[in-house]
């Protein structure tokens, strides 16, 4: 029997040390043991970091709609599968069983094909937290079209960049979203985008919001009507382990987003191991993870993670303050969540609420509380623990990236002993390692440095799509041999990492992964904007926030300032989205360089910290005189 399923801290370490030493036959085990193959493979890793190739399961054939789907008829297929919560609490909830899904989403697939798509083809979703979206992810990956999600609060320009980078062919969107008490006309930001998008054909219109939109003719048909008439059953596609599974974008340290390919085996294998562990989910148990499907937790953890467990997975439509900033206690309290998967920038968005609302609910059902996203700082962590867990429930603070795929660093409930603000010990089979600057491994406890990977896991992301080379520079080139995470840690005298946070261009934002280069890019678009720089400093509730500083051109010079903030700030929005609107604007005239002419972010960063008092040394700059200036003006 192989260690499926791992009970107490002795059986942890025992079964990471088999991980380590015997990788291939502990990850062997697993995947024999517990998923449906067509066929086996032939070989179960082979990897090379420098090119960087990594292959998991060559050879073995699977469809993994069959393994969420499929396999569950058999026993659970009256089983909620998804659970929907709508945005407004008045709407009922929809439990949608085993049976039902794997119906709707053989009939997407089936509307799918009727449109043309074949495998390997790219499928751009852009949907609210609505079923369809779950059915729509499925439906691909039934046909081995490649889902492309892009998160329903990017902009059109955003969805466009997207889009046309990976060639999507069709569009599955709804006429719009509700948010809280606001409505979102997602398809007029589709028609946007598409105005720019020469290569999508067909647009699949979910009805939800029942506005009026305009359907073009020959390009957008109303879905319903389709699935209505289409055969419940559709053959699974047989898919190769390291066939695309999807493609997700990230932000980087360019103005292009990553386009992350994950593949289909090994994704699978781990992501359904780590949602057993991490969350201790037992066969009644209620799961509800936050995260919107548009990012990789939603992908990892709300569809493919759950439903290979045969879980019940939450789906929740709206936002944690509708119609008050009880509705996630609501909704706890209303379907009896057991684990509870959430990020802080929201915890700490309800503790500034207080516990009076909080403590009128009850919230017993409670085993597991998940954070994700960001570093979980100690004030969040103990409201976490004293208010929702009622000191009952561990947290799991779980430390991964769109990137891994899968959670790699995290205690595991009733196992791990937790410590707050620590990701604390590495998921089985995951060795990371810090190093420092010149690329030396600390080998040591109590060291910090960078958090790097050197061995490979099954849910890796395997390139970037159409972009080899950009993997290859962005994560395998900074330390030899090794995958480097962007992040910085620790490890406490026990082995306890803790993640202290992004060491290069990218900044989190409520949980959001920005790239700096990305919104100076848009900023740079505005007519008296000669030049910008963004660096993060600490929030209260986000986390980090956005600071920008800003240099005009001669005709922005008279130009009244809130002004220009506003209509930098609409740029923003047009560009990527909402999220990434800059809280602070300081103009001035000049940005501190380096002698190549590079902008030194650093000393910026401590200024939008307010900590000047160790800048280190600016007499290589070319333009040293610059900082005292713009400290002075600081906001
Ligand atoms: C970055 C990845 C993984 C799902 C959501 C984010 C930060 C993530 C933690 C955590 C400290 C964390 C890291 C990471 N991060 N979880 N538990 N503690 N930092 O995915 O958008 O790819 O962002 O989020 O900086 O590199 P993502």
């Amino acid at each position: 029997m192989s260690n499926y399923h791992i009970k107490h801290l002795e059986e942890y370490y025992q079964v990471y040390r088999k991980s380590v030493r015997e990788p291939h036959n502990f990850w062997e085990e697993i995947a024999e043991e517990h998923f449906l193959w067509r066929k086996k493979w032939d070989t179960v890793l082979s990897w090379d970091f420098s090119k960087p190739e990594i292959t998991w399961f060559e050879g073995a054939e699977l469809n993994i709609t069959e393994n969420c789907l499929d396999r569950h008829l058999a026993t659970r297929s009256d089983k909620t599968a998804l659970l929907f919560e709508p945005n407004n609490p008045d709407e009922p909830a929809q439990h949608i069983t085993y049976k039902q899904l794997y119906h709707q989403v053989n009939k997407m697939a089936n509307v799918l094909k009727s449109k043309g798509v074949r495998k390997g083809d790219r499928v751009c979703v852009y949907l609210p937290m609505i079923p369809e979206l779950a059915v729509a992810v499925l439906a691909c990956a039934r046909i081995g079209a490649i889902h492309s999600v892009v998160f329903a609060g990017f902009s059109s320009t955003a969805l466009a960049t997207r889009i046309n980078d990976a060639n999507c062919s069709l569009v599955i969107t709804s006429d719009g979203a509700y948010r809280g008490a606001k409505t979102i006309d997602l398809k007029g930001i589709v028609d946007d985008a598409l105005n720019s998008c020469p290569d999508v054909k067909t647009v699949l219109v979910v009805k939800r919001i029942h506005s009026k939109i305009t359907m073009k003719p020959n390009r957008d048909c109303w879905l319903q009507p389709l699935l209505d008439a289409a055969p419940n059953e559709a053959k699974a596609e047989v898919m190769k382990a390291e066939d695309p599974l999807f493609i997700l974008y990230t932000s980087g340290s360019t103005g292009k987003p990553k386009g992350m390919v994950h593949t289909t085996a090994g994704y699978m294998v781990y992501t359904a191991y780590t949602f057993k562990n991490v969350f201790q989910y037992k066969e009644n148990d209620v799961y509800w993870c936050t995260a919107d499907i548009g990012w990789i937790t939603g992908h990892s953890y709300i569809i493919y993670g759950p439903l290979c467990n045969g879980a019940t997975s939450v789906m929740f439509e709206g936002v944690p303050s509708y119609p008050d900033f009880g509705r996630f206690w609501d909704i706890i309290q209303k379907h009896k969540i057991n684990q509870f998967y959430t990020a802080p920038t929201a915890i700490r968005a309800l503790a500034k609420n207080g516990t009076e609302l909080i403590d009128t609910y009850n919230l017993s059902s409670l085993k597991v509380l998940g954070s994700v996203g960001e570093p979980i700082n100690e004030e969040a962590w103990h409201w976490y623990n004293d208010n929702v867990g009622k000191r009952k429930s561990p947290i799991i603070d779980s430390w991964w990236q769109t990137e891994t795929g899968g959670i790699m660093i995290s205690p595991l409930p009733y196992v791990t002993p937790t410590k707050p603000t620590y990701a604390t010990l590495p998921f089985i089979g995951i060795q990371p390692c810090i190093m420092d600057e010149h690329g030396t491994e600390l080998q040591n406890n109590q060291v910090e440095g960078r958090l790097c990977i050197k061995f490979p896991w099954p849910s890796m992301a395997r390139t970037i799509w159409n972009d080899h080379k950009r993997y290859k520079d962005t994560y395998f080139s900074t330390y030899k041999n090794m995958y480097f995470t962007g992040d910085g840690a620790l490890r406490d005298e026990v082995g306890y990492y803790r993640i202290t946070g992004r060491v290069d261009d990218v900044i989190i934002v409520s949980g959001h992964n920005l790239g700096t280069a990305p919104i100076e890019d848009a900023i740079n678009e505005h007519p008296a904007v000669s030049e910008s720089a963004i660096v993060g400093f600490p929030h209260e509730i986000k986390g980090h926030a956005l600071y920008g500083y800003v240099t005009l051109k001669e005709k922005g010079e008279s130009r009244d300032h809130n002004n220009l903030r506003n209509e930098i700030n609409q740029i923003i929005t047009e560009h990527i989205g909402p999220i990434a609107k800059l809280d602070k604007i300081q103009f001035t005239p000049s940005l501190p360089k380096t002698r190549s002419g590079k902008i030194m972010r650093r000393i910026l960063r401590k200024i939008a910290e307010k900590d000047t008092s160790n800048l280190g040394d600016i007499s290589t700059l070319l333009n040293p005189e610059c900082v005292q200036d713009i400290i002075k003006e600081a906001l």
